[in-house]
């Protein structure tokens, strides 16, 4: 069982509905994505205010590679230009980032761009900035466990409770289970995202596109899971009776 770490919440967002917010507009689906930028300036900047501690942001999923090449491109180069243009902000307001997800596919301009702005902002404690690229969850699980198996070192019998443990450190999960998960766009579903560490996470659905989601949507989704009682399986704290004795058999 894990909970609210007790430095601060993490909070995951897949940040939906970039190209119909565009389309609505007339616009082409490139410029939600644009947009979209500006929503993530917006949540990073804000996100300590409301006791976030790690964010984690679903910006392309494995998945995503069936859009078409010159969207695809388009949103590596968006995010490449963020990573750019923002590193020193980030390193400034004591963002440490992080992308999480498969390198091996990862253009390699972006992928220079990410690991300079992964050791510029290595000292950041205030925020800890996951995005997630060329993501999949069913992948990350897959690997974690292959490593476990194959591990040369470890003589450890394959029980669920050391497979736990280790595709949990395999997948990063250190940084704490995703407390609260929050889908723009209007649909309800996980779409691979972090299905391991969101085993106990809080749903949030909002019809809000995410190039609109702005600090008060952020504050008001955290507002809402602080009013959730979080029982991890068990019962609410106040039904926990002490057991009485009936004929000689607890009850
Ligand atoms: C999903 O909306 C969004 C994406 C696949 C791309 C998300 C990328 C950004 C917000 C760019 C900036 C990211 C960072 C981290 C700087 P969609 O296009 O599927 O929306 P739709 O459902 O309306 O088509």
């Amino acid at each position: 069982m894990q909970s609210k770490s007790e430095s601060g919440l993490h909070v995951a967002i897949i940040m939906d509905g970039n190209g119909r917010w565009a389309t609505h507009r007339g616009q082409p689906r490139v410029a939600g994505h644009r947009a979209g930028v500006a929503a993530v300036r917006r949540v990073v900047e804000h996100a300590s205010d409301v006791g976030i501690r790690t964010l984690t942001l679903y910006a392309f999923s494995s998945d995503n590679w069936a859009r078409p090449a010159q969207e695809v491109q388009s949103i590596f180069w968006i995010i490449r230009a963020f990573l750019r243009l923002e590193c020193d902000r980030l390193r400034q307001q004591g963002v440490h980032l992080e992308v999480i997800g498969r390198r091996d596919r990862i253009p390699a301009p972006l992928l220079r761009e990410i690991e300079r702005a992964e050791s510029a902002t290595a000292d950041g404690h205030i925020l800890k900035l996951r995005i997630a690229i060329d993501y999949s969850s069913r992948t990350a699980i897959a690997d974690a466990a292959i490593a476990a198996v194959t591990d040369p070192n470890s003589n450890q019998p394959l029980t669920s409770d050391y497979m736990r443990t280790i595709i949990a450190h395999a997948l990063k999960a250190n940084c704490g289970d995703v407390d609260l998960l929050i889908r723009t766009g209007g649909e309800q579903r996980l779409s691979d995202f972090l299905l391991w560490e969101s085993a106990y996470a809080e749903l949030a659905f909002t019809d809000r596109m995410w190039p609109d989601f702005d600090e008060s949507d952020l504050a008001s989704a955290v507002s809402d899971f602080n009013h959730r009682e979080r029982r991890f399986g068990a019962i609410p704290a106040a039904s926990a009776k002490p057991m009485y004795v009936v004929s000689g058999s607890a009850q």
